[in-house]
């Protein structure tokens, strides 16, 4: 450990720290645009000067390693105008176009020169010009005149990416960022480049000029889009998602997320998202309320029970929901109806995981939650069964009724498969929209998107996450821990779970490695289950 003084604050930081980092841990500000946690230090910027006794000049806090009796200024006379002078360094060619730049309320220059900079400028010249904009590739534009060429954009493409799409080009003024000849900024993390880009200079091509910044609602939340579970930011308004972000979790997801996630999530708001549940008159679906969807529920199973016996009723927990709704289908199936049969939908992998260089993966496997819907449907001293081997008890006519939990952003299900489902004598599915599930179905009933609900997913790792709903259901559509809950209810089952939360409590009473987790204790990184 090192004693320092930074502001005349005495400080113990770790050796070989630097200057930047044991302010940071000593809660001072020092202003920095080139240096970012995740990646190597350039020392380019020159914002981050700080003053240390004895030394004869500034020195960059950002590349300065603290030594023992260190004595540190960050707001002295020198450091002061030096940042005014930086800052005026970067105004001078800048288009000052704050008001249509997409990082106004979140802009890093916009906030050290509220600060830090003067208020006047004492440039009088003309203004080098650049493109005003270019499209660097699918996903991100390119404003040139707003760049501060702290090179984190590069260096995210040289370092964690490694695809090594971006460089500097040109001298002095005219310097300026921009793709290789023939390439684009096409890869998989692409969108992280907007993020890292402390000032209105790359910008996401899906949220240009959708919202001011500060008119958006901030929901943390988990990427529903592979079994990595990356951490996210779930940005909406007017009950609309305009932006997903990613949040830090050093545990899953460092700092990132893929493009996949960012920008994958459409689905939420596909035109025909059902509303009301929905049960078959020959070719039609026709809506029903609620308390006919659920009395129909009860008839018809309460008949299969009676006449081929509890046996012949199956369900089948989905990867794509919640752990509270799966935990629901297994009290119904397991505890108020007494039947066996339940597997876990386990799609094909089409893809291999997408290993990056720096460690970041994209899952090959497409759901958020299958190790936490195999959690809760799990049953000691018994083998659990694939979906696969479930359905052939369907083709064989051993199970009658089907319960089947949908919500997968998109399904395609083998023709095999297909052919079984057209088979059952009734079968119940829950989605959020039509799919393939829901073609053959005698009654549908509408579940939530993943952005609407509260609940948890237990990533790949064991890592058990929160979600959070960020908009309002469509319609009647509940979630399908409640729908769950009213069918039980309805067929003589003793629950009552108030909310998501209390439903999570049952979980960790019930299922091994759960105990001792709650949604306080998960917090908003998550927790590895036991
Ligand atoms: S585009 Fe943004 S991240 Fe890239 S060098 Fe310019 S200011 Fe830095
Ligand atoms: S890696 Fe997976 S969880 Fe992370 S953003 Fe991409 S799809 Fe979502
Ligand atoms: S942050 Fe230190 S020189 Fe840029």
């Amino acid at each position: 450990m090192a004693k320092i003084k930074i502001d005349g604050k005495e400080l113990q930081v770790p050796d070989g720290i630097t200057i930047l980092e044991a302010a940071t841990i000593a809660g001072i500000e020092i202003p920095h645009f080139c240096y970012h946690k995740e990646l190597s230090i350039r020392g380019s910027c020159r914002m981050c000067l700080v003053e240390v006794e004895k030394m004869p000049k500034l020195v960059p806090a950002c590349s300065t390693t603290i030594k023992d009796e260190m004595n540190i200024f960050t707001s002295s006379e020198r450091v002061i105008k030096n940042r005014r002078g930086v800052l005026e360094f970067f105004l001078i060619n800048h288009p000052l176009d704050c008001p249509i730049c997409d990082q106004a309320g979140e802009c890093t220059l916009q906030d050290y020169v509220y600060k830090y900079g003067s208020a006047v400028s004492r440039f009088t010249e003309e203004k080098e010009h650049f493109e005003r904009r270019k499209e660097l590739g699918p996903h991100v534009l390119h404003y040139s005149e707003r760049c501060v060429l702290c090179g984190r954009c590069i260096r995210f493409c040289e370092e964690i990416s490694e695809t090594r799409e971006l460089a500097r080009f040109n001298r002095s003024v005219r310097s300026e960022v921009d793709v290789f000849p023939g390439k684009r900024l096409d890869n998989k993390l692409s969108g992280n480049v907007v993020d890292l880009c402390p000032v209105g200079a790359m910008v996401s091509k899906e949220f240009l000029f959708k919202s001011r910044v500060w008119w958006l609602t901030h929901t943390e939340s988990i990427c529903p889009l592979c079994s990595r579970g990356c951490n996210i930011e779930i940005d909406s308004r007017d009950n609309k998602i305009l932006r997903v972000r990613p949040r830090p979790n050093p545990e899953v997801n460092s700092q990132w997320m893929c493009d996949d996630g960012r920008f994958g999530w459409d689905f939420v708001h596909r035109e025909d998202r059902l509303t009301s549940p929905l049960k078959r008159e020959g070719a039609e679906m026709v809506s029903i309320s609620w308390t006919q969807a659920i009395n129909l529920v009860k008839g018809r199973l309460s008949y299969i029970i009676s006449n081929f016996g509890k046996e012949a009723v199956a369900a089948i927990a989905s990867p794509y929901l919640t752990n509270e709704d799966n935990y629901l289908l297994r009290v119904l199936l397991l505890s108020v109806i007494r039947s066996p049969s339940m597997a876990v939908y386990q799609a094909a992998q089409v893809e291999e995981p997408m290993v990056f260089p720096s460690g970041f993966t994209i899952e090959a496997d497409k759901s958020p939650n299958l190790a936490g819907a195999q959690d809760v449907s799990a049953v000691e001293g018994r083998e659990p069964i694939s979906h696969r081997q479930l359905l052939q008890k369907v083709a064989s006519g051993e199970v009658r009724a089907l319960y089947f939990l949908g919500g997968a952003p998109r399904i395609s299900l083998p023709v095999d498969e297909r052919e079984i489902l057209k088979k059952v004598d009734f079968l119940v599915v829950h989605d959020y929209a039509p799919s393939e599930l829901t073609e053959w179905a005698e009654l549908v009933l509408p579940n939530l998107s993943f952005a609407e609900r509260e609940g948890t997913f237990t990533n790949f790792q064991g890592r058990v996450q929160r979600i959070r709903p960020a908009l309002l259901p469509p319609g009647e559509a509940k979630p399908d821990w409640e729908i769950l809950q009213e069918i039980c209810q309805a067929m003589g089952g003793e629950v009552n779970y108030p909310s998501a939360e209390k439903v999570f409590e049952g979980i960790a009473g019930a299922v091994p490695g759960y105990k001792g987790l709650s949604y306080s204790e998960l917090g908003n990184q998550g927790k590895a289950k036991g």
